[in-house]
């Protein structure tokens, strides 16, 4: 499992190609989150440092192996210009004679951002002659894009068949907490579980209650359960091709799988809903359940006292529509307040919601991985880490 990373490789005067993971959100032409840039700062800085040229590569949303405009990485080299304060040159390529041209004339210090790497179809495909035309433009490549190391692309897997390969600080951070908790997590480990779907983190629950002290599970997720305990849940999202998992799943948990007590329940989702906290088990037709109760957040905060590690992954309610908030953000407080626990939260969604409820900071580690994140929950081997070479 342990990676070699660029601390173990001579990178003075070397062409380096980084694959990082600047698949950001845009707005108005601009990276609206830098959060995917920033924490690739450390790795491109230390490359930079040690005298080496940096070429930096990665995708940036679905174009589908066509050019579309709207997703070239400017914006992305100028948000990193800012943030490293020195010149990023973007080519408007990946691979091609202006790419090696450009390259060529590199010097120690200088940094190049690719085009985005899925303008070409060949990247998804992990396509032998598209990787190698990559790793030509370097003597050693370094994977930094922990957040796309769940997909078995060109420069992510293919380019480390052409040349050293080695993990950068980020990805190596990511594997370290996350893998930590899974393979020898100081005890109590509790972990909570959230998002609308069971269907999508089922292989993460089952992972997961072989390892924890503890699961709490909120979020849409948890309807599905009380529908399969027998519960009224009114309109509220189910999965109804999940519950006979649900109702196993319950059976093999008995009382490590804790859900909500009480729920907030409301007629729509949206800001001027008519909104009702009730316990769990009667909720009306004609009404959902789009958060967490006030008590059940009570409950998982006793639940994760004393906590010594703590994954969380899902928010607890829809947290992006004010009056369905409070639970999420309530957790988010509460796990930033936590004493003495190394706390994980992994994953798209709740890392916005920390951020949003303004504790991303007091956080041990908050991973940059939606997909690849639960998948390595899941305890999936993620292709990208394992193209990488063994220390
Ligand atoms: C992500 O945002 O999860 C990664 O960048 C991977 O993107 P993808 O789901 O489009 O492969």
């Amino acid at each position: 499992m342990r990676k070699k990373t660029i601390r173990d490789v001579d990178v003075k005067g070397k062409r380096v190609l980084v694959r990082v993971d600047f698949n950001v959100p845009l707005a108005d032409g601009k990276v609206a989150d830098d959060r995917r840039i920033r924490a690739a700062l450390p790795t491109i800085q230390y490359l930079l440092d040690h005298g080496a040229a940096v070429i930096l590569m990665s995708h940036l949303g679905r174009p589908k192996g066509k050019v579309v405009p709207e997703l070239r990485m400017d914006p992305v080299a100028e948000r990193l210009s800012q943030l490293l304060g020195q010149p990023v040159r973007k080519l408007d390529d990946c691979i091609g004679p202006e790419v090696e041209a450009a390259v060529r004339a590199m010097k120690p210090g200088d940094v190049i951002l690719l085009e985005n790497t899925r303008f070409h179809p060949e990247e998804r495909k992990n396509d032998p002659e598209f990787a190698r035309k990559l790793a030509s433009l370097a003597d050693l490549f370094v994977n930094d894009a922990f957040g796309t190391a769940h997909r078995a692309h060109a420069s992510t897997v293919g380019v480390a068949r052409y040349l050293p390969a080695v993990a950068g600080f980020l990805m190596e951070r990511e594997l370290r907490f996350l893998g930590q908790a899974l393979e020898s997590p100081e005890r109590p480990f509790v972990a909570l579980l959230g998002g609308a779907k069971i269907s999508d983190k089922i292989g993460v629950i089952r992972n997961l209650l072989s390892k924890v002290d503890a699961l709490l599970i909120g979020g849409g997720m948890a309807n599905t359960f009380f529908k399969a305990q027998g519960y009224k849940v009114g309109d509220s999202l189910v999965e109804d091709e999940a519950i006979d998992t649900a109702k196993g799943l319950l059976d093999e948990a008995g009382d490590k799988l804790i859900l909500p007590v009480d729920v907030v329940i409301a007629d729509k989702v949206a800001p001027d809903a008519a909104v009702k906290t009730i316990k769990v088990g009667d909720v009306p037709a004609g009404w959902r359940i789009l958060d967490i109760g006030p008590e059940t957040v009570e409950f998982f905060k006793g639940k994760l006292q004393g906590a010594r590690t703590v994954v969380w992954n899902g928010p607890m309610g829809v947290f992006e529509v004010e009056p369905f908030a409070k639970g999420t953000f309530a957790i988010a407080e509460a796990l930033a307040e936590l004493e003495g626990a190394t706390v994980i939260v992994g994953g798209g969604d709740s890392a916005a919601a920390v951020e949003k409820a303004g504790v991303a900071d007091r956080i041990t580690h908050v991973s940059t991985g939606g997909g690849a994140s639960l998948e390595f929950l899941e305890g999936k081997e993620l292709p990208g880490v394992a193209a990488l070479e063994d220390l």
